[in-house]
This record gives C-alpha cells, sequence and structure tokens, in this order.
C-alpha cells in the first residue's frame, strides 16, 4: 500500500483526478469504479474542470458505481444516482449507455445478478473509495465474515446517523442498501482510497498499524489487494495514533 498525505480535500482530489486521467489516457475504453459520499467530490469536480477545458475527453470510458440506497430511484435527490449525475455525469462526456447504476426502485435480486454478471465479464481498471468512519467500504459493513459478491444489506446504526446529515431525519434514511461485495472490490486493477478529517482516523490507523485482515475492519481487506494508494489529508493524519 502506498500512502500519500495532501495538504487538504482539494489537493487529495488532484491526487486522484491524475491518477484516473493516467488511466483514461492510456485506455480510452477505461471501467472507472466510482463511489459516492464528500470525499470523491474533489476528484469529479477536478476530472470535469479538465474535461471542460479540454484536457480530457471521457466518450470512451465505461462506469460502475459501489452502491445504492434500497427505495430511492435516479430522480430523488438522495440516491446515489442522482449524486452522480449532479458531481459528474452531467458534466463530462460519458455516453449514458455506458454508465452501470444498481437501481434503487428495481428487484433487489434482479439487481444483484445484473451486477454479478457485469462484473464476472468486466474488471475495473481503477476505482475511488471513500471510507466510513467504521472502516466500511462501499456499504460493506463491520460484520463477522466478508461478502464477495453483490448483496443486500441492513445499515448500521452508525452509518444511518452519518447519513442522516444528507436527509431532514435519522428516520428518513433507507434502512437497506445494495452493495458490490469484496469480490468486485478487490479485482480492481488499481484502487485509491481517499479519506479526509480525524473521524477517519481510527479506522486508517487500525488498517496501517499491521498486516492482518478483519472483516470487522472491511477497508483492511485492501492488504490483499496488489495497487493501493490510500490518500489521506493533513489533518486525518495529525489524529493517527
Ligand atoms: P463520506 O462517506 O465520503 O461522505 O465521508 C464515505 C463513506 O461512508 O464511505
Amino acid at each position: 500500500m502506498k500512502i500519500i498525505t495532501a495538504k487538504d480535500k482539494k489537493e487529495a482530489g488532484r491526487i486522484c483526478a491524475d491518477m484516473f486521467e493516467e488511466v483514461i489516457r492510456e485506455k480510452e475504453d477505461a471501467l472507472l469504479g466510482l463511489a459516492t459520499g464528500s470525499t470523491p467530490i474533489g476528484l469529479y469536480d477536478c476530472l470535469s474542470e479538465d474535461y471542460s477545458r479540454g484536457r480530457i475527453s471521457m466518450a470512451g470510458v465505461h462506469t460502475i458505481n459501489l452502491d445504492e440506497y434500497v427505495g430511492l430511484g435516479r430522480d430523488h435527490e438522495q440516491s446515489f444516482g442522482y449524486f452522480m449525475d449532479e458531481h459528474l455525469f452531467s458534466r463530462v462526456n460519458i455516453p449514458a449507455g455506458n454508465i452501470m447504476l444498481l437501481n434503487g426502485l428495481s428487484d433487489p435480486r434482479k439487481e444483484i445478478e445484473i451486477y454479478e454478471s457485469f462484473l464476472a465479464q468486466n474488471r475495473i481498471d481503477i476505482l475511488i473509495l471513500g471510507i466510513g468512519n467504521n472502516g466500511h467500504i462501499g456499504f460493506n459493513e463491520p460484520e463477522p465474515v466478508f461478502r464477495t459478491r453483490t448483496h443486500l444489506v441492513d445499515l448500521t446504526p452508525e452509518t444511518i446517523e452519518a447519513n442522516a446529515r444528507f436527509f431532514t431525519s435519522a428516520d428518513e434514511v433507507p434502512k437497506k442498501a445494495l452493495t458490490m461485495g469484496m469480490g468486485g472490490i478487490c479485482a480492481a486493477r488499481k484502487i485509491c482510497l481517499a479519506a479526509f478529517g480525524a473521524g477517519k482516523a481510527d479506522a486508517i490507523s487500525r488498517m496501517l498499524r499491521d498486516d492482518t485482515v478483519d472483516p470487522m475492519l472491511p477497508c483492511s481487506v485492501l492488504k490483499l489487494c496488489s495497487d493501493v494508494t490510500v490518500i489521506i489529508d493533513q489533518d486525518l493524519k495529525d489524529h493517527m495514533r
């Protein structure tokens, strides 16, 4: 694992974007693995700016997202599909047909089948990951075992509370989500895990402390992957133990 400390989120976004753009320049039809949440916004801003300045084209790019709330459609403001449209897809030239999202309104079993058959035939070239305060990646929450396939999850009270800031109350946060499993994540050729702020310091410290892989700290599975860059900000670093 390579660790990079950026001055702040903005610098971290630039570092992630440079990594993504290198992959896109080498492989026009690259498959990008994408995440939602506050963490990847800097990456999406840089990609959008570079596209509008003519520095990159994303006309051949394909994307697949990590997760989605069950019960929310792409037109719901808090769905991850809506987030992606707002922060990236409406700002760059990725063809609509190249975008793979989980549909929160469809039958979860059908969505899992679609995702798994896609992942069996396609490998992500570069994947951006955020991390939860509890070490979750995607919606792979701490539990006694790792799940390899795309699956339905009950969100932990901690995650519901953390995501309540985007809803009018915690009661409105969906209680279930669909997430790519560790099989799809770990098959990615290159992974950028970005984490900012004091709240993530414990999970990152525990991950980097030793060489153990523990499903109760989901991000620790990344120690088995061959090309992982962890990008943290100075604030997180200052809080590491
Ligand atoms: P955040 O969420 O980027 O909004 O901090 C990350 C996550 O929960 O995976």
